[in-house]
């Protein structure tokens, strides 16, 4: 192994081979980027002007013995998924001073809609795919046009979004009087949006896509708190499926219309639900 490298530093200096000898990447090296909101933030929101931040305790408590703005008490996907792949943790985009993307990035943001109109003050779908093209960019520039093509294709796209939207639905003051032709019309609007984002993605060199659906939002804990009756609220929840149904159909389309786009889709809505 040493002696190889020792041979093919020679080789550059001798031949001087450009593409070999600036090759920045290892072999077989993955990057992982995450689009999200609460389920994947890693603490985005920290450095924001929202009231959706989670810097206090007892968040953070069993793993970082301290708060780091993941919506958890410990760790959250995105570290899993980083440690199975043998990455370090991946680190949330707006952190300051670090501009190291090779491993990925996050995005996400606790609060956060498809929909810029969720929650302002949140970094919504199109604003992470904003700063994604600026990490594209500056990737460009630190390993060079060819290893930053190949990092995006063999790099996996994490997402998880939607909730937020169906919940600032269900929730609004006027949602009784919404008529199911609203929310079909709704609905057809984030998953437009959403299509809009991996599509964008897929046009980067993204090719690896993971996603996780919505879970049964009418069941959450601060849901159920918050409106007093004992047990889930029906409406969030049948929004939550009805998207699902929808985002399944999508990707299915998406797989067949674009050569080399391949997906796994989590049932997280069945994982929590049964
Ligand atoms: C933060 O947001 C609040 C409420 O929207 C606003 O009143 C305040 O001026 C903002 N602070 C900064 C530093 O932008
Ligand atoms: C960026 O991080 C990678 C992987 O952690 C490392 O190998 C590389 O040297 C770093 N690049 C710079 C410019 O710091
Ligand atoms: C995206 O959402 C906006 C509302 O924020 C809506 O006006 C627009 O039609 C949606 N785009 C698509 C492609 O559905």
């Amino acid at each position: 192994m040493l002696r190889e490298v020792i041979t093919s530093v020679a080789v550059c200096i001798i031949l001087l081979l450009p593409a070999t000898c600036l090759r920045r990447l290892p072999e077989n090296h993955v990057a992982l980027f995450i689009f999200g909101d609460s389920l994947l933030d890693a603490g985005n929101n920290l450095y924001l002007n929202t009231s959706a931040k989670t810097n206090y305790f007892p968040y953070g408590e069993t793993f970082f013995k301290h708060p780091t703005g993941r919506v958890c008490d410990g760790r959250i996907v995105p570290d899993f998924i980083a440690e199975y792949a043998k990455l370090p943790l991946i680190r949330p985009y707006l952190e300051p001073g670090f501009s190291n993307y090779t491993d990925g990035i996050n995005f996400a943001s606790a609060g956060a809609g498809i929909l810029p109109e969720t929650r302002p003050g949140t970094i919504h779908l199109k604003l992470q795919l904003s700063y994604f093209e600026e990490v594209v960019k500056r990737l460009r520039q630190q390993i060079g046009d060819e290893d930053a093509h190949r990092l995006l294709s063999d790099a996996i796209y994490l997402f998880s979004m939607g909730g937020n939207d169906y919940m600032a639905l269900a929730t609004d003051p006027k949602s009784s009087v919404l008529t199911a032709a609203y929310k079909k019309t709704f609905m057809t609007m984030v998953l437009g949006n959403f299509t809009t984002v991996i599509k964008e993605v897929y046009a980067l060199g993204g090719r690896k896509f993971a996603f996780q659906n919505v879970g049964p939002i009418g069941c959450m804990l601060a849901t159920r708190a918050s409106s007093g009756i004992n047990g889930c609220l029906h409406d969030p929840s049948v929004l939550a499926k009805m998207h699902n149904v929808a985002l399944s159909r999508l990707l299915r389309k998406l797989a067949y219309q674009k050569a080399g786009f391949s997906y796994a889709l989590f049932d997280y809505y069945t994982s929590l639900a049964m």
